[in-house]
C-alpha cells in the first residue's frame, strides 16, 4: 500500500511516503528560525509557510519515491487538534490532490499520529505518554482505534512549561533543547522546586505552579550575573522537577491500569536526561521514538491512516479541518 502523508497542525511541514510500513521518503520544513524571535508561534506565519512549502515538498518527496500520485493508494492527513490557519492548509491541499489523483483521503487526529510514532513494535495494550508543546496525557491504547483518556494536565503542557521557563530566564525558543543543554552542566539538587501533583493518586498533571517557582527563585536573585552564575543549575533542578512530574505519574498509570508497555512521544520525549531516567525505571518498558519523529512528522501521521484505513476504510468523505478536535 501506497501512502502518502501530510502534517501541518503547528509549525512544522511534514510530507511522507510509505510503502506498507516502509518509509520511502520523509521531509520535514521546520519552521522554528521564523518563530524564534517571536518566543512561539505565530499562526499567521505558521500557515503562511506551509503554503510555501507544502506542494513543493509532495513534489520532492514523490520524485525521490520514483511514483506518480495516481499511483498513490491513499492520502492521510492531520485534521486537529492544531492551528486553525495551519491545518487548512494541510487539509485543504491534501483534498484537492485527493480529488485531482482519484485517491483515497483519510483525516487523522494528531493525536493519534504521536501514538504511533511511539510505538513501533509494541502490540496493545500499551499506554501512551504525549509529551509536546500543546499536550501532556497519558491515553490507554487498548487496540489500535480503541483508545482511553487516562489524565491529562490540568493547565501547561510539559512543553510549554520548558518553553515558558527558557522565557522567564531569558533563554531562546523553544526552550526545551534550550534547558536541556544548559542543565547537562547543572546541578539538579541545587534548587528545590515543586513537583506538581506528585502524591495526588490522579494520573494527572500541572505545570503552572512549577513555571512560577522558577519565576519567583529568578526574582529573588540581586543581578543578571548571579541568575547568569546560577542559570545551569537552575536548568537542571527545573528539568527534573519536570521529568520527575512525568515519571511519576507513568507509574500510577501502570499500577491502575496493570499494563507494563508504555510508549512516549511527543517534542518532551527528545529530552535526553527523560529518556534516560525512563531507561532506569524497572516497573515498566519503555518504547522510544527515534529523535526525529519525537516532534511532529508525517510519518506518523501516515501510519495512523494505513492503520485505520485497514481497519475502517472510509467513513467520512468530507475531510475538514478541526483546530480543537478531541475524539481520537
Ligand atoms: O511535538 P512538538 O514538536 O510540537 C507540538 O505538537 O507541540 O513539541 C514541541 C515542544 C516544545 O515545547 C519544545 O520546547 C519541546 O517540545 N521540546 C523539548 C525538547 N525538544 C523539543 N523539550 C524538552 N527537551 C527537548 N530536548
Ligand atoms: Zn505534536
Amino acid at each position: 500500500m501506497l501512502i502518502l502523508g501530510i502534517e501541518t497542525s503547528c509549525d512544522d511541514t511534514g510530507v511522507a511516503i510509505l510503502r506498507d510500513n516502509e518509509v520511502l521518503c520523509e521531509l520535514l520544513s521546520s519552521q522554528i528560525k521564523f518563530h524564534a524571535d517571536y518566543g512561539g508561534v505565530i499562526p499567521e506565519m505558521a500557515a503562511r509557510k506551509h503554503l510555501e512549502n507544502l506542494l513543493p515538498l509532495v513534489n520532492i518527496a514523490l520524485s525521490e519515491s520514483k511514483i506518480s500520485g495516481r499511483e498513490l493508494d491513499l492520502i492521510a492527513v492531520t485534521r486537529g487538534p492544531g492551528l486553525m490557519g495551519a491545518l487548512m492548509v494541510g487539509v485543504q491541499t491534501a483534498r484537492a490532490l485527493s480529488q485531482v489523483w482519484g485517491v483515497p483521503l483519510i483525516g487523522i487526529n494528531h493525536l493519534e499520529g504521536h501514538i504511533f510514532a511511539g510505538c513501533e513494535g509494541l502490540k496493545p495494550p500499551f499506554l501512551s505518554l504525549i509529551v509536546s508543546g500543546g499536550h501532556t496525557e497519558i491515553i490507554t491504547v487498548r487496540d489500535f482505534g480503541d483508545y482511553e483518556l487516562l489524565g491529562q494536565t490540568r493547565d501547561d503542557a510539559a512543553g510549554e512549561a520548558f518553553d515558558k521557563g527558557a522565557k522567564i530566564l531569558g533563554l531562546k525558543y523553544p526552550g526545551g533543547p534550550e534547558i536541556e543543554k544548559l542543565a547537562r552542566s547543572g546541578n539538579s539538587k541545587a534548587f528545590n522546586f515543586p513537583v506538581p501533583l506528585k502524591n495526588s493518586g490522579l494520573v494527572e498533571f500541572s505545570f503552572s505552579g512549577l513555571k512560577t517557582a522558577l519565576l519567583w527563585q529568578v526574582k529573588k536573585f540581586a543581578s543578571s550575573e548571579e541568575l547568569q552564575a546560577n542559570m545551569n543549575d537552575l536548568c537542571a533542578s527545573y528539568q527534573a522537577a519536570i521529568i520527575e512530574a512525568l515519571i511519576a505519574k507513568i507509574r500510577l498509570a501502570v499500577k491502575l491500569t496493570g499494563i507494563h508497555q508504555v510508549s512516549i512521544s511527543g517534542g518532551v520525549s527528545a529530552n535526553g536526561a527523560l529518556r534516560e531516567a525512563l531507561r532506569r525505571e524497572k516497573g515498566f518498558t519503555i518504547s522510544l521514538p527515534e529523535l526525529k519523529r519525537c516532534t511532529d512528522n508525517a510519518v506518523m501521521t501516515a501510519l495512523a491512516g494505513q492503520n485505520r484505513y485497514l481497519r475502517e476504510g472510509i467513513t467520512n468523505s468530507e475531510v475538514i479541518a478541526d483546530p480543537s478536535l478531541h475524539e481520537i
